[in-house]
């Protein structure tokens, strides 16, 4: 495939959260002023300029506004965003622009505006349909208000997802089947479903050392997700991902573009890319603390604080890492192309045998739906 029609994605991070979620890791920060959109868009729009000077002549396929809370973003900050990236590279006549969403109404107000600035697709953050859990997430919304923001979502847009969290604490196998089968009935062609990590410096992690977090144990979180799999699967929703379920065709391109290892832009702070330079991946990385990603925009045109070239192996172990999130995994030759060896054959015979990984009729290696279970483990046996 020519460079130019190989997929290419733009991410770009909004900061910022009207609160900190206990959960939540996120580069993500709380401002009790106004923040100066005008001066994000004018920094966003440099940053896109001097990525587009690095990689020139690519065709997006897809632009995704990640937080932080993007649905914070006024219309024409998103629009002024999607102005610049269509100057500086070409953007296919079908490109997937999705805005991650907090479910309030205020928030919902907005969406008409995001859907006439570009906008085709939003990814709202229910996590839960129950007050008590959205309480204790701390979440600034009710279980209605977030449905009514999907409903909000369906009548504007062709294609909405919504993500939840379970195995919260308290959260029983059997009350997440019958809240999962709720979520299905509102949901479109897609749906995030992530088991509640507690990561590290975060309050829950703070409650957890404290003895006050109660987590399911393995065998209680194997349930968790094997009743995930199940009901999604049955309502036509398949996991393509260890995480994300969709309807064949309903799947999230911009994720896709990540999973199989393509190359993506990273823009705002504390954003990511991935960026094929004379034949070299580059993996770059933003300043996180917002002020100071503006002020070294400002300054140098962009915010860099990272550009490393990546090495062989170190491209195999990101391929594997990646690829095998997804359930039509990878193909091996890639992986030799990459890595300059193939993976081992003894290795990838225990794991089959295990029933951990198998290999598809088209020569594809997959972890198998017992081995999503016990992902980390299996990718780190291969890679070693
Ligand atoms: C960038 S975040 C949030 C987007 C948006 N600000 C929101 O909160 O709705 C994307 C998703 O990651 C998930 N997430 C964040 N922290 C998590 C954690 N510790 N465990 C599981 N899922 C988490 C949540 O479902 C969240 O919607
Ligand atoms: S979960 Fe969303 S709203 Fe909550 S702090 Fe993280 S990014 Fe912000």
């Amino acid at each position: 495939m020519s460079r130019e029609a190989q997929p290419f994605g733009v991410y770009v991070h909004w900061p910022f959260c009207l609160s900190k979620c206990p959960y939540c890791d996120f580069n993500s920060h709380v401002r009790h002023a106004a923040v100066d959109e005008a001066r994000f868009a004018r920094a966003f729009a440099a940053e896109i300029a001097a990525t587009a000077a690095r990689v020139p002549g690519r065709t997006v396929c897809s632009i995704f506004f990640g937080g932080g809370t993007p649905s914070l973003m006024q219309p024409q900050t998103i629009g002024a965003v999607l102005d610049a990236v269509a100057r500086h590279w070409q953007v296919a006549a079908d490109a997937e622009v999705t805005l991650e969403a907090n479910p309030t109404s205020v928030e919902a107000m907005r969406f008409r505006g995001y859907r006439a600035a570009g906008v085709n697709r939003v990814s709202l953050g229910v996590q839960a349909l129950d007050d008590r859990a959205l309480a204790a997430l701390g979440r600034q919304h009710s279980a209605r208000e977030a449905l009514d923001a999907v409903a909000v979502a369906r009548g504007i847009f062709d294609r909405y997802s919504f993500d939840l969290i379970y195995a919260r604490p308290g959260q029983t196998p059997e009350q997440w089947k019958q809240e999962l089968k709720r979520a299905l009935a509102e949901a479109g062609e897609h749906l995030s479903l992530y088991q509640l990590t507690v990561e590290p410096d975060t309050p829950f992690a703070t409650l957890r050392a404290a003895g006050k977090l109660a987590l399911p144990d393995e065998d209680t979180a194997r349930a968790f997700y094997d009743t995930t799999l199940e009901v999604c699967a049955a309502h036509g929703l398949p996991a393509y991902e260890i995480s994300n379920h969709a309807r064949p065709g309903g799947e999230c391109r911009h994720n896709l573009v990540y999973w199989r290892g393509h190359e993506y832009a990273g823009v705002g702070p504390g954003a990511h890319g991935r960026l094929d330079i004379d034949g070299a991946r580059h993996a770059t990385m933003t300043e996180k603390r917002p002020e100071t990603w503006l002020s070294l925009v400002e300054r140098d045109g962009h915010g860099l604080v990272t550009d490393d070239v990546l090495t062989r192996e170190e491209l195999a172990d990101e391929f594997l890492l990646m690829g095998l999130r997804l359930a039509e995994g990878i193909d091996p030759a890639r992986y030799v192309a990459l890595a300059g060896r193939p993976l081992d054959p003894a290795r990838i015979a225990a794991l089959n045998e295990h029933g951990l990984i198998e290999t598809s009729g088209d020569g594809r290696l997959r972890v198998s739906l017992p081995g999503f279970a016990v992902l980390d483990a299996v990718v780190a046996d291969l890679a070693a």
